[in-house]
């Protein structure tokens, strides 16, 4: 099996799997400022069962974003396993399973987080994927889920299936009860760094250089998967390798800001055409963040419908 996770310089720089945001236009931007190693947005195995075009459309990548791992959700160890030969029949590096989406909808269906409330299945999930498939089996968890019934952690899980040929756990350090806030538990994370023998990315608050060092000098991982903090900063990555390097890293100022920004919405246009731009509007808010004149510009291209309009708000006003 080739695996691409022990090739890396540590500490891996991830970009972690957000739904609705980490398409191949945002990933392409990512690997340009630095990030290693991509997650797809989370994909649907009963979707890819089904043969829905759609969710077809989110495992579609291009060549610039490898190596990239392609996250899957659901709750059927068979269509883990034949979304995973899917998976590896389109050329991604690995496949993942996520263990840690809290949404509704994905928890009543017993996918995401809510698996973590039967390890049998877990572990039938994983080693049904692992049988399927040559590329590396990857799994996204969370520090834990608190239930009346009682507290299943990160640790059990690792413990139930940590024989399997896992070769990476990206953990994020908050409980399902948390959602996609509140204080990281870094002693989970140290716990599962120590258990596992294979790669461990820590997850969970990182917005700034300092706090990726931060995680990485309290738990010892092998690296960092960024989410949320990348919003509208998707240079953030360089930024994080050049405070480890040197101990220091530059903000980007408006002209280079407004580059990157007006890149992200021809990428996204390319490839998405007119939904792309309405895509880009929740971006572009992220991108202006901080910025004299920020609402008064955000209320502009929350109307703009073409990149031209777009462009021409962004010329005029940064
Ligand atoms: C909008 C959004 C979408 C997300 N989608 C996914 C997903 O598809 N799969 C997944 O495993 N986690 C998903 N997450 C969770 C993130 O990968 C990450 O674990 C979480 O946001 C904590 O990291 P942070 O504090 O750096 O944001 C999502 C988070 C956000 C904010």
């Amino acid at each position: 099996m080739k695996n691409f996770w022990q090739k890396f310089k540590k500490p891996i720089l991830a970009l972690a799997p957000m739904a609705g945001i980490t398409d191949s236009a945002f990933r392409q931007i990512c690997k340009k400022y630095g990030a290693d190693i991509v997650y797809s947005e989370m994909v649907s195995i009963d979707g890819l069962h089904y043969n829905s075009a759609k969710t077809f459309d989110l495992i579609k990548f291009n060549k610039k974003e490898k190596p990239i791992v392609i996250q899957l959700f659901g709750s059927k160890p068979e269509l883990f396993a034949k979304a995973a030969k899917e998976v590896e029949k389109i050329g991604a590096d690995g496949v993942d399973i996520n263990f840690g989406c809290p949404a509704p909808k994905i928890y009543k269906n017993m996918g995401g987080v809510r698996l973590m409330r039967d390890l049998d299945l877990c572990y039938k999930i994983i080693k049904a994927t692992c049988l399927a498939t040559n590329i590396p089996v990857s799994i996204k968890i969370r520090a834990a889920i608190n239930l009346p019934q009682g507290k299943v952690t990160a640790m059990d899980l690792v413990k139930k299936v940590g024989k399997l040929p896992i070769s990476a756990i990206m953990i994020h350090g908050r409980s399902y009860e948390q959602g996609f806030g509140g204080k990281i538990d870094f002693k989970a994370i140290k716990s599962v760094k120590k258990a596992f023998k294979g790669i461990v990315l820590g997850n969970g608050g990182i917005f700034t250089p300092e706090k990726a060092k931060e995680m990485i000098e309290k738990t010892g991982v092998d690296g960092i998967g960024l989410a949320q903090g990348i919003l509208g900063k998707l240079w953030l990555f360089k930024q994080i390798k050049d405070y480890l390097d040197f101990g220091k890293y530059r903000e980007f100022d408006m002209a280079k800001i407004k580059t990157v920004a007006l890149k992200h919405t021809e990428l996204c246009y390319k490839l998405k055409g007119a939904v792309g731009i309405l895509e880009m509007r929740k971006h572009l808010g992220w991108y202006l963040k901080g910025f004299e004149n920020a609402s008064k510009i955000r209320r502009k291209l929350m109307v703009a419908d073409s990149l031209k309009q777009i462009k021409d708000i962004l010329n005029s006003e940064l």
